[in-house]
């Protein structure tokens, strides 16, 4: 069975900089996998290409189609959600204003957008209660979860997610990732996850790439980078 998210030998970069020197990875249809690496690495990238922000060579494909010219909108419209690093909320629209921009495209009706919400509303209490206020109201990972949630009401096939981590206490980080797995479970939505914070990641996930300057470095099941020793000395750095 062919992967749901593919990369072939993807290159990329920023003007004349190249910055990915040909990366391969697959997400499976309803997985979850990391993709791990240092500051710098071409985490970002690689889902900025995958977004449609960037121009590349080689070959991305999703369930099957190759994204190459796609605008950002019709990939977003394919069924993939991106939730960017510094997680992308518009701090001077209200939290309700945050997540009609996750439910805006989608032609599935009131009835169904409203029961979405219910549920987005069940995974984040404190975005009911704060639906009316202003996003630059809340914490942090109050923001992490706005973002996440937006992402969901997107009805996604597989969502992308820079470091929502980042910055945040592991507490909430703990409830977040929780969250992200139980929507992965009961509505079997892919996620590509990238992380600083890899013994987390790779708890989350079934299979993890190591990036190291552009290219793939390592790659493997999770549970096995997890329990290589050298493997996490040199790449993992914990
Ligand atoms: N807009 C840009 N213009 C030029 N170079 C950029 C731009 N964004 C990133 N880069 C460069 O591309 C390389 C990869 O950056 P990228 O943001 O993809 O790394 P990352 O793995 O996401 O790192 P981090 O963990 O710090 O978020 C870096 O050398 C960075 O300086
Ligand atoms: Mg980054």
């Amino acid at each position: 069975m062919s992967a749901l998210l593919e990369l072939e030998d993807v290159r990329c970069g920023y003007g004349p900089t190249s910055v990915l020197h040909g990366v391969s990875l697959a997400v499976p249809e309803g997985g979850i996998v990391s993709l791990l690496g240092a500051n710098g690495a071409g985490k970002t990238t690689t889902l900025r290409a995958i977004t449609g922000g960037l121009r590349w060579l080689g070959e991305i494909r999703f369930a099957g189609r190759s994204l190459r010219r796609m605008h950002t909108e019709d990939i977003v419209g394919v069924g993939i959600a991106h939730v960017p690093e510094g997680r992308g909320i518009l701090t001077e629209l209200t939290v309700d204003e945050n997540l009609k921009l996750g439910a805006h495209r989608r032609k599935d009706g009131a009835t169904a957008v409203r029961k979405d919400y219910d549920r987005v509303f069940e995974y984040f209490p404190v975005l009911r209660e704060r639906r009316n206020l202003s996003a630059s109201t809340l914490s942090g990972g109050e923001q992490q979860m706005l973002a996440i949630a937006r992402a969901m009401l997107m009805q996604p096939r597989l969502m992308l997610l820079d470091e929502p981590s980042l910055g945040l206490a592991p507490l909430v980080v703990r409830s977040i990732f929780e969250i992200i797995r139980t929507f992965n479970q009961a509505d079997h939505v892919a996620v590509l996850l990238v992380e600083q914070n890899a013994r987390l990641a790779l708890e989350m996930s079934t299979d993890a790439y190591v990036l190291e300057v552009g290219r793939v470095a390592v790659k493997g099941a999770s549970a096995e980078l997890k329990g290589n020793e050298s493997v996490r000395r040199s790449y993992l750095g914990y």
